[in-house]
């Protein structure tokens, strides 16, 4: 993962600048689609536009902050293909990675501090998805979303 894309909202620009800063100083590409001003801005605009980047491929993946990360998280993941998770701290941040396969993670600015939003990029960044039986799991997932069905549910 190199390129990445950045969103936030109203609440978020101060992180959501550190964040970019620190990791363009790690040597990522970090394009920035939130909002750089305090005026209200709706989160769904930003968590849509980096969730459409990550899902075209045209970044390597995405990095969601507002108050809270839920709800900018739950617009991305109403994008097809994207599997973003919102977390406080950074176990949840590596497993997402792991187990899911999350091409987005998110978290709250209200809700962290600085440091700790550092350490879930670190390590979501760091992690590698294991697939193996994790990939049967994710693959329903997918399931769900391009059928709204999950065969193994509707058998039992
Ligand atoms: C904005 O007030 C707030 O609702 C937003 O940042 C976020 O926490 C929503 O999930």
């Amino acid at each position: 993962m190199k390129k990445l894309v950045i969103g936030n909202d109203h609440v978020a620009v101060d992180m959501k600048n550190e964040i970019k800063a620190y990791l363009e100083e790690k040597g990522y590409e970090v394009i920035n689609v939130g909002t750089d001003s305090s005026e209200r801005f709706n989160y769904p605009v930003s968590g849509y536009k980096a969730a459409k980047m990550v899902a075209s491929g045209e970044v390597d993946g995405g990095v969601l902050i507002c108050g809270t990360g839920v709800g900018i998280s739950l617009a991305a993941n109403k994008v097809h293909g994207i599997r973003a998770c919102v977390c406080s701290e950074p176990y949840t941040a590596k497993l997402s990675k792991q187990h899911n396969n999350t091409n987005m993670i998110a978290f709250g600015a209200r809700v962290i501090g600085i440091e700790t939003a550092k350490m879930i990029v670190d390590e979501w960044l760091a992690a590698e998805y294991e697939g193996g039986r994790h990939a049967i799991r994710v693959g329903e997932i997918m399931e769900i979303e391009e059928t709204q069905h999950l065969k193994e549910a509707d058998e039992q």
